[in-house]
């Protein structure tokens, strides 16, 4: 693995936004697990691109370190000594080195990243599931600057809007160096399928750039696979290998976890493979200028949150109820400030999420609730119960908090 290594203890990790909620069991100064945390559920609603310091942190182990880096500034690199090597069912098995990436079109591609946990706390309270506590915040929107996965496969022979190679590959999977405990102290992997890997429509980046400065360690320097309107999952973060598969990825994180089983499993009657990985995100939306239970003094009160969909969908509505479901209120939805946000046009971010707002006179408790519309008619579901699953993974029900009236923090 030229250039990158994973280290197996956490003494190397990078500085961290001290404003983050981190979901790890060890404190300070070294966290002796992952690093898992997101930043409070009000940064998020403060820009439409989440700045790089404030985007929530997903980790299986440790993160990898690059040797023999040369930077003459913070943008450019003079000398990194880092390659990836494409092998498998592919004719000309070839080391891609970064020039070569970069001497590729560069795309900069605005697209939510969203952990399938998100949402995991919540669902946790009807019925205990196993994993990381995420509130609303292990999500986040950047713009991923890289070449297309689809123009790097093409310059190793395999052409756009294929879904197999000369060989069978049907699958391109993407292999890291971090050591995750979950593979046996093996790299963290996934796949996606070819026919993806290969359509440019589908944006599928490897990034080396995040919101236009060079991705920093915790988010996959030197570089990292970006898979727009999928579960976070399947982006993987300091890329090693591509390897052309027959079948999909074997590893854990593709075979036994981040996938949807119905609420009648439990541990005693899981059977893994009857069920496919999870790839797309569901509709999704969640209230961020409130937390569960928050104080309001009566009168103005603003809601803000935000809206995203999976594979591509755009948000076509967004409904505030402020009297617990009884009625409701279409809320504004924006991207880009100063322009209005119109789902499925051309001028919006297809992979982006949408903020939403919507102000209300309170003069009394009540319970507040956000629930989205994609462009494909599909609605958040009503109760969390509907959608448990014992891995606590796409808590997609609509996003409740309490009103009370009292002394405002707002
Ligand atoms: N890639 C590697 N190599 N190791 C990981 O632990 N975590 C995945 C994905 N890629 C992970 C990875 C998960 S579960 C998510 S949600 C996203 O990265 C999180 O990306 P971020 O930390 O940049 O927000």
């Amino acid at each position: 693995m030229p250039g990158i290594r994973g280290p197996s203890e956490y003494s190397q990790e990078p500085p961290r936004d001290p404003c983050f909620k981190v979901n790890a069991k060890a404190s300070s100064p070294f966290f002796f697990e992952p690093f898992n945390a997101e930043p409070p559920r009000s940064a998020l609603v403060s820009s439409y691109v989440t700045p790089v310091h404030l985007f929530y942190k997903r980790n299986h182990g440790p993160i990898p370190i690059v040797d023999h880096i040369e930077k003459s500034s913070s943008s450019f690199i003079l000398h990194l000594h880092y390659s990836v090597a494409v092998t498998g069912l592919i004719d000309n098995p070839k080391m891609l080195f970064i020039k070569d990436i970069r001497s590729l079109p560069k795309y900069n591609v605005t697209a939510t990243l969203q952990c399938a946990g998100n949402r995991r706390t919540a669902m946790s309270k009807v019925r205990n599931v196993r994993g990381v506590g995420w509130d609303v915040s292990a999500i986040g929107n950047a713009v991923w600057g890289g070449a297309k996965l689809a123009d790097v496969l093409e310059l190793l022979g395999i052409p756009k809007l294929t879904g197999f190679t000369t060989l069978g590959g049907r699958h391109v999977e993407f292999v890291s160096v971090d050591r995750c405990k979950e593979e046996n102290g093996g790299p963290y992997k996934a796949s996606i399928p070819l026919s993806q890997a290969t359509n440019p429509d589908a944006d599928v980046l490897l990034a080396y750039e995040m919101n236009g400065e060079i991705l920093n360690r915790d988010h996959g320097f030197p570089l990292r696979v970006v898979v727009p309107g999928v579960i976070g999952a399947r982006s993987v973060k300091w890329l090693d290998s591509i390897n052309l598969l027959a079948e999909e990825c074997q590893g854990f994180f593709m075979q036994k976890d981040y996938k949807m089983f119905p609420p009648s499993v439990n541990w005693d009657n899981i059977n893994w493979s009857s069920r496919r990985p999870q790839m797309d995100f569901p509709v999704q939306s969640a209230i961020c200028s409130l937390e569960d239970v928050q104080m309001v003094r009566p009168g103005k009160v603003s809601i803000k949150g935000y809206a995203v969909s999976g594979g591509g969908r755009g948000i076509e509505r967004v409904d505030i109820s402020m009297d617990g479901g009884k009625s409701w209120v279409e809320a504004s939805r924006t991207q880009k400030p100063g322009r209005d946000y119109i789902s499925e046009h051309n001028s919006s971010d297809k992979w982006a999420w949408v903020l939403f707002e919507a102000t209300f006179d309170v003069s009394q408790s009540t319970e507040v609730i956000a629930k989205a519309v994609d462009s494909a008619a599909n609605v958040q579901p009503e109760n969390v119960e509907s959608v448990w699953n014992l891995r606590g993974v796409l808590n997609t029900s609509w996003h409740r908090v309490l009103l009370r009236l009292g002394h405002s923090n707002l």
